[in-house]
């Protein structure tokens, strides 16, 4: 009843226009809709430009950084590719290799292949590739001392070395990252010769005694080529990377066999005794050193345990 009263009322015509739209209406309807289509979109037009501009930029910059990844993920390879540099000159490289050798491979390994945990391979680094030559020498002056899980040091822990050993270091980088610019070296001559400085000071260090003294200045000369980048000048250790040798208990507790027996051995990451994380390389990477060296170096190491030490310090 009350649904049948309601249906005819709903059916009821209250408004005739609607009941019959003419053509001329309907007309008129669509107009206005599109007018509103046309208004709202220029009103958004800013909007929708400015949003397509800020979507277009942060593609623009993902693919650039995607494609200078990818150039320097190729800066080595294309250096092989191309067509060679010059040679270069034997003496800078031969100059370039005594420093490289002395301050670098403990960490870069002897040939500058790299060294797992340590220093990366610099024959294959595209880094390397893509500097030029003072970039690369800036580099090396201020290093990377904040990398993880090891650092690598300003001027490779080597504050003397001059701008021009830096620049002969990249001198031999090139020449070992494109073989094509290598010239034939000759053999290598480690320099051994202790400084005057470090005569005297060894001189001081053994009481007068003048062949001990000479163990000691050699021992100070090669510590302070192969052991200084981690262990720090005179032995004061170097943050995030080799334990200070100055009043060392580990040292104290061995005598000259068993400090050479560790020396050659080195200390692994893994091994339970390591406390750092960081390897100790075997013969603190530097194979050329004999057990004569090693032992010259145990020498300097006992003048640095601050009590009059030598007592066994026999050869
Ligand atoms: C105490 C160890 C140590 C010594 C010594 C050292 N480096 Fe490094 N070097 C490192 C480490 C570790 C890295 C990698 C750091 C990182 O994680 O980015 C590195 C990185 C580099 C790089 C950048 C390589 C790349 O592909 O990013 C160059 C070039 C380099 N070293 C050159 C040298 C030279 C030349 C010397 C000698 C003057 C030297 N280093 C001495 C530890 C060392
Ligand atoms: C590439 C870096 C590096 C070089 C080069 C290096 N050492 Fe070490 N050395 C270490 C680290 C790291 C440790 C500490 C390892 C650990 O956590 O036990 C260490 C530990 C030692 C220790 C034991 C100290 C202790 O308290 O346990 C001695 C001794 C030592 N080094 C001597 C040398 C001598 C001598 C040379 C040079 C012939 C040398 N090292 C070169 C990194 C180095």
């Amino acid at each position: 009843m009350t649904a049948t009263k309601q249906n005819a009322k709903a059916r009821t015509p209250e408004d005739p226009a609607r009941r019959d739209p003419g053509p001329g209406r309907v007309d008129d309807g669509l107009r206005q809709f599109g007018l509103a289509v046309v208004v709202g979109l220029l009103l958004m037009a800013p909007m929708l430009g400015i949003g397509g501009q800020a979507v277009y930029k942060t593609w623009r910059v993902q693919h650039d950084a995607r494609r200078a990844a990818y150039e320097l993920s190729q800066a080595h390879e294309r250096l092989i590719a191309a067509a060679a540099g010059p040679k270069v000159s034997v003496d800078d490289a031969v100059h370039g290799r005594e420093i490289f050798s002395s301050a670098c491979a403990a960490c870069h390994g002897p040939d500058g292949k790299g060294m797992t945990g340590l220093g990366k391979n610099l024959l294959e680094s595209d880094f390397v590739a893509s500097k030029d030559d003072d970039q690369l020498r800036e580099f090396l002056i201020v290093g990377r001392p904040d990398a993880k899980p090891v650092a690598m040091p300003p001027k490779g822990g080597r504050d003397d070395l001059t701008d021009n050993d830096l620049r002969h270091v990249v001198t031999y980088l090139r020449g070992l990252q494109d073989a094509r610019r290598m010239p034939e070296l000759p053999a290598m001559v480690v320099n051994k010769a202790p400084s005057e400085e470090q005569k005297a000071a060894a001189l001081a260090a053994a009481g007068g005694d003048a062949e001990l003294a000479g163990y000691i200045a050699s021992g100070d000369k090669l510590f302070h080529s192969t052991c200084v980048a981690c262990h720090g000048k005179a032995g004061v250790g170097m943050q995030g990377n080799g334990k200070a040798l100055v009043k060392n208990d580990f040292v104290k507790s061995l005598d000259d066999d068993g400090l050479l027996a560790f020396i050659k051995q080195g200390r692994g990451p893994t091994d339970p005794k390591n406390t750092t994380g960081i390897q100790m390389p075997p013969k603190g990477g530097n194979p050329a050193l004999s057990d004569d060296d090693i032992l010259d170096i145990i020498s300097y190491l006992r003048t640095l345990q601050g009590e009059r030490s030598n007592t066994n310090g026999t050869k």
